[in-house]
């Protein structure tokens, strides 16, 4: 697995320095508003598990599952495979993100959740690829841990073809594994 990596882009020490950071903020934001923070499934386990324990307040988590990415290239299209379990009218959302991309899935994922009428509703991205915005998408995210070139990365969560995604930091696949899968 490690052999398939050509650059290590963000070690787990620069990872867990920038979460125990960005948990300062969102403890200051959040204290006394027992927010909900949603995870969109699946690239978001690894980010969300290490986050939450830095966001030092009550609080409730919840997950989303959305139709997922084949390969390297986004489909377009959402569905919601699994929807939260909780009722978030009146209450202060938080989205945990693995990486904002196009775009598509935080604009689903925010148009999704707006229409139940949350008291707030805010992003927290780890990664964030503005280069790779698709047009017309205007949305931002309130909190990114790391803004990182257009190259397509795995680990901490990230997979390519479901793999990679237990790797503990976030680097870069050498050219040759896309032809492997
Ligand atoms: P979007 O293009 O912003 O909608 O991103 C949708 C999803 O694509 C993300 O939540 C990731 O699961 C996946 N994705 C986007 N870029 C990458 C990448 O560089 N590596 C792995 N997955 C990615
Ligand atoms: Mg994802």
């Amino acid at each position: 697995m490690e052999n398939d990596i050509q650059q290590i882009l963000l070690t787990q020490a620069q990872i867990e320095n920038r979460i125990r950071e960005l948990g300062q903020v969102l403890t200051e934001e959040y204290r006394d508003k027992d927010p909900v923070i949603v995870g969109v499934l699946k690239g978001v386990v690894v980010f969300y598990a290490d986050m939450v324990r830095h966001i030092q307040v009550p609080c409730q988590m919840d997950f989303m599952w959305l139709s997922s990415y084949a390969g390297t290239d986004s489909t377009g299209t959402m569905k919601v495979r699994q929807d939260l379990t909780t009722d978030i009218k009146g209450r202060h959302v938080l989205i945990l993100e693995d990486i904002f991309d196009t775009g598509n899935s935080l604009n689903f994922t925010v148009e999704h959740l707006k229409s139940r009428e949350p008291a707030s509703l805010k992003i927290c991205t780890l990664l964030d690829k503005p280069e790779r915005r698709k047009a017309g998408i205007t949305l931002k995210a309130d909190y990114v841990g790391f803004t990182i070139p257009n190259a397509f990365v795995v680990g901490y969560g990230l997979d390519y073809n479901e793999k990679y995604r237990n790797l503990p930091y976030i680097g870069i696949l050498k050219p040759e594994v896309y032809d492997k899968f």
